[in-house]
């Protein structure tokens, strides 16, 4: 243990960190250890995490005194901000440069930086495809963690730039789940028109970060994408079928009527549905299956993950 590298993980309790605490703590020749950055050690899963041999740190990321003391003696750092926590880019980007300071101060090897693109080299703010979403962005918890990739540049942090995917649980937490429409058909109800998806299972982003520390010298100063499927609408709901033996259909809507679902957050999702579906190619050549495989051979497929799923995924709820 005491010989191991340490990786700080923020997020260790939620779903990108989780995995990636999880993938090192149950690799018994693992050449590192796991520091667990939590608001609260004697949570549940702080407990499961200390359980499987993680040292907790309480911290929060909006302290930046006590976040360096938690980097101190690390080897490296998964970074991930929580924009569904606060809906705020502003307090993404100040974080995420917080995490960038202090990666520098404690001299850092290597960082991962879970990012998504800033969709405005895309889609300008004057572009009006899109509505312009708090003043200045236009899929604020994209738009944000694009912007922030500057600050790991600038501080002259080894970084890898990490974009992430849809994650598959969006099916069972994030109020996606099949519903039934008027004529009575469960659906599940995207703005992507016949366009791919780039998704995934979130513990595998964890598993994809693990391969990645496994070969810093590859991956530092380089920007990679993972995802374990890419696929539209329509295929997601032909395999829901298979899986829960009821036709499950895709039920497509515009990105117009998407944002004016009400929800919070949603005219977000919208603009983010617009730009995979208007961007496919942008957002598909970025994320590569065969390599977040050679990342990480478990890495499922949709199918393989619904199937395990499938008792937490809500049928008309
Ligand atoms: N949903 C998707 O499809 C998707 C896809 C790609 C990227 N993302 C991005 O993923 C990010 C969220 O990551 P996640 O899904 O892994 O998170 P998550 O599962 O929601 O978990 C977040 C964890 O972070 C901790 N946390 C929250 N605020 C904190 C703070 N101020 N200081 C320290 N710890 C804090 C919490 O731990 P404690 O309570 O233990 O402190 C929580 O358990 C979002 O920014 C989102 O945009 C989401």
């Amino acid at each position: 243990m005491a010989d191991k590298k340490i990786i700080a993980v923020t997020g260790a309790t939620g779903a990108q960190g989780g995995g990636l605490a999880r993938a090192i703590l149950n690799d018994p020749n693992s050449e590192f250890t796991v520091r667990a950055f939590t608001r609260n050690r004697s949570s549940e899963k702080a407990l499961e995490l200390e359980k499987l041999g993680a040292e907790i740190f309480e911290v929060n990321i909006d302290d930046p005194e006590n976040l360096k003391k938690g980097l101190d003696g690390c080897y490296g750092a998964y970074f991930v901000t929580f924009f569904w926590e606060h809906f705020s880019p502003e307090k993404e980007l100040k974080e995420a440069e917080t995490m960038a300071n202090a990666a520098k101060k404690t001299g850092l090897k290597h960082v991962i930086w879970s990012t998504l693109e800033d969709t405005r080299n895309w889609i300008p703010l004057n572009d009006d495809r899109m509505p312009t979403l708090m003043d200045k962005y236009k899929v604020p918890h994209f738009d944000a963690k694009g912007e922030s990739n500057k600050f790991f540049t600038e501080a002259g942090v080894p970084t890898t730039f990490l974009l992430t995917s849809f994650y598959w649980e969006n099916f069972i937490y994030f109020g996606m789940g099949p519903k039934k429409g008027k004529d009575g058909k469960l659906g599940i109800t995207l703005p992507i028109g016949n366009k791919k998806l780039c998704s995934m299972a979130s513990e595998d982003i964890g598993k994809c970060a693990y391969g990645i520390f496994k070969n810093s010298n590859e991956y530092i100063g380089k920007t990679v994408g993972i995802c374990g499927e890419q696929l539209t609408g329509a295929e997601m709901a032909s395999e829901m079928s298979d899986v829960f033996g009821e036709e499950i259909i895709y039920n497509e809507v515009t990105p117009e009527a998407y944002r004016q679902f009400g929800f919070p957050g949603a005219d977000d999702l919208g603009n983010m549905f617009q730009f995979n579906r208007d961007f496919e190619q942008v957002c598909c050549e970025s994320r590569n299956i065969d390599f977040s495989k050679k990342l990480n051979p478990e890495l499922k497929s949709f199918k393989s993950w619904l199937v395990e799923h499938k008792k937490q995924i809500p049928l008309d709820q």
